[in-house]
């Protein structure tokens, strides 16, 4: 694997790359990003593999995890390594972001003002500008996102679809620890009580999974607010029983995370946000 430290030298070792399969990340690498590496391979087999590591200022906030976030370089270039990953991109940040970054990608704020936008004002806006950089860094011809972040793969999905970019976006699905809990870089903050918990944060989305489609099958048509209101209300008190403080815990459309106003045969999706102790970790399932 090669690895680059500037968009200079990434553009130089990219320059007789025909294709491109691409893997942004912020390092702290687990199984959860292997396999986004291994689904770029087999999207485009002949492609030049590269995946990126930088962890992004502009996506947190002030009182955000920025300068704590988990720096594991060196295992993470052996693990890409391992992975077949042909070049790894770890920009300075002084090289993807050489002054204050005032041109921004601002994503629709009813899609990125909603659910994590608006308990982390800002985050898409920094998420889509840094993506958009990468992308013209690498000029990927396959991207491959993990579904655990779902509105932010939707946010980006969108974003490429409404610049024209010529990039064919791709979700992995979540990897799970055999108890269930979603593989996160943020499970290292847990300690081992918290650890063994939590798990009930999946719980409480498969138990509304569940509710959802036993809604559905009674009601195939029909008005689905007050159900849905009730399945979200249900699954954020049984979090709070269980001493977690819950951002939210909703059902959603599948494709642009509107609110379930009917029941009918579109695709769901269930999505939570929850701090258990000091820190936060997002799950969620498709229905
Ligand atoms: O999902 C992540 O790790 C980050 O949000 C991303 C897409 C690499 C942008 O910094």
């Amino acid at each position: 694997m090669q690895i680059a430290h500037s968009i200079e030298d990434l553009r130089r070792l990219l320059q007789n790359a025909k294709q491109r399969a691409f893997v942004p990340t912020m390092g702290n690498l687990h199984a959860g990003h292997l396999e986004l590496v291994k689904v770029a391979k087999q999207t485009l087999p002949e492609a030049m593999s590269v995946a990126s590591i930088f962890v992004n200022r502009l996506q947190f906030a002030p009182h955000e995890d920025f300068d704590s976030y988990p720096r594991t370089f060196a295992n993470d270039c052996a693990l890409l390594e391992a992975q077949g990953c042909n070049i790894l991109f770890a920009p300075q940040e002084k090289d993807l972001y050489p002054e204050p970054q005032v041109f921004k990608v601002h994503p629709p704020a009813e899609l990125a003002d909603i659910l994590e936008g608006a308990f982390r004002p800002g985050f898409f806006v920094g998420v889509s500008t840094v993506v958009h950089k990468l992308f013209n860094c690498v000029q990927p011809d396959v991207a491959v996102f993990g579904k655990k972040d779902y509105q932010q793969l939707m946010v980006i999905q969108r974003m490429v679809q409404q610049m024209a970019l010529p990039i064919q976006i791709v979700g992995v699905d979540t990897l799970r620890a055999d108890d269930g809990l979603a593989l996160s870089s943020r499970n290292g903050y847990l300690s081992s009580d918290e650890r063994a918990r939590a798990v009930e944060l999946s719980g409480a989305l498969k138990q509304m999974a569940a509710n959802v489609r036993s809604n559905l099958s009674r009601n195939l048509s029909g008005e689905a607010s007050k159900a849905i209101a009730q399945i979200e209300e249900q699954a954020m008190q049984s979090l709070r029983d269980k001493g977690w403080q819950p951002d939210y815990l909703v059902v959603r459309h599948q494709h642009d995370l509107s609110a379930v106003t009917q029941f009918s045969d579109a695709p769901l999706v269930v999505l939570g946000a929850a701090r258990l102790g000091s820190t936060r970790l997002i799950d969620n399932l498709e229905v």
